[in-house]
């Protein structure tokens, strides 16, 4: 069976105009999402998360690579506008505001899908109530306009019109982002629920590691443009075997600020520009483990046990230090070690 995405060797160059240089936005990213499942993308702002998720929508070109949904390629003319495609994919925005009309009811937002595909109108108003149903909304609720819910219910119907057309496929650019926390556990279970009962796999693009931790069933962590390591995500949230993912994990997961100081395995300075990267491991220069190889040699992506991919040429002196980042007591004694390990 085709996998329902496949992207291989995905790269994404954004020229900048008049300079002769370019961005190295996503270089190399290979990956693929099964029917039915959530495969999450995490990493520092910049890192090319949305640029990959426009590129599987086909909203814009990769520069090289392939992108294929159910075995036929996207990109080069082909996105999610095409008639074959319409209503297979999906996407889901940030700001919940950005796909309602502040001009439509709840009832006809969800409907508008429906009308793109050509459908009638007893069929879309059958959908609606069915979709309805699955989002926990009220008839009434479906008369009220945007301004009248809040970011949590607006997000709902943002997610109902997704899957108002039965996608196979979402891609949810931050769906959580702009949300309390309150609203943003409902929109989590919701999000799990759906998937549950419709069979839909989900692209999710966040920030917010906890929310990645509770839907995703595979993470790959992204870091100026390159899949640095991908793994379950039980996997890699209890065993993280990159140094990035080490850090950019610590730095959230970790509860107590003062304790995330002392403690997390310091990613030295600031995400450099993807703009001429140098040779080597994007990593190299903020990193305690590199040393001159590293600098030079960019570190290939091999497999560390079961579906559990690192691009780290130090990864073994990771795994040896066995650290488990749920439990934060032990966690910060081993990151205290890494440091140290790092600094010799
Ligand atoms: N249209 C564009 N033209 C030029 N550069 C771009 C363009 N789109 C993205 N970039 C650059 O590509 C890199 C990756 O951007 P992208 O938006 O994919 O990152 P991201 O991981 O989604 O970040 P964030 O978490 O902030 O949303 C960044 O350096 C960005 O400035
Ligand atoms: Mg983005």
């Amino acid at each position: 069976m085709t996998a329902l995405l496949e992207v291989n060797d995905l790269v994404k160059r954004f020229p900048i105009p008049g300079s002769g240089k370019v961005v190295q936005a996503v270089n190399d990213v290979s990956l693929t999402i099964e029917r039915g499942e959530t495969l999450s993308l995490v990493g520092e702002s910049g890192s090319g998360k949305t640029t990959i998720g426009r590129c599987v929508l086909g909203l814009i070109d990769p520069t090289a690579g392939q992108i294929r949904f159910d075995g036929r390629a996207m990109g080069r003319g082909r996105s999610i506008r095409a008639r074959d495609l319409r209503g297979r994919i999906q996407l889901v925005f940030q700001e919940p505001a950005e796909s309602l009309d502040p001009r439509m009811q709840m009832g006809e937002t969800l409907a508008e899908p429906l009308r793109y595909l050509g459908m009638n109108r007893a069929d879309r108003e059958q959908r609606v109530r069915e979709v309805a149903e699955h989002l926990g909304l009220s008839e009434r609720m479906l008369a009220l306009y945007p301004t009248e819910l809040s970011a949590g219910l607006q997000q709902r119907v943002g997610i109902g019109r997704a899957i108002v057309t039965r996608p196979e496929l979402i891609v949810l650019d931050e769906p959580t982002s702009a949300l309390d926390p309150t609203a943003r556990a409902e929109i989590v279970d919701l999000l799990i629920r759906l998937q549950g009962e419709l069979g839909t796999a989900y692209l999710l693009i966040s920030h917010d590691l906890s929310t990645v931790r509770f839907i995703s069933h595979r993470v790959a962590v992204l870091y100026l443009g390159t899949i640095v390591e991908e793994a379950e995500s039980e996997r890699l949230f209890a065993r993280p075997l990159h140094p990035y993912s080490i850090g950019l994990l610590a730095s959230v997961l970790l509860p107590d600020p003062e304790l995330k100081r002392s403690s997390s395995i310091s990613l030295e300075g600031e995400i450099p520009s993807p703009i001429d990267l140098p040779p080597g491991c994007p990593l190299a220069g903020r990193c305690p483990f590199a040393d001159a190889r590293c600098h030079k040699e960019r570190p290939p992506v091999v497999s560390v046990g079961p579906r559990h991919l690192v691009g780290c040429f130090h990864h073994d002196r990771v795994a040896a230090l066995d650290q488990t980042i749920d439990q934060f007591a032990r966690f910060q004694e081993e990151s205290n070690r890494l440091l140290s390990v790092g600094a010799d």
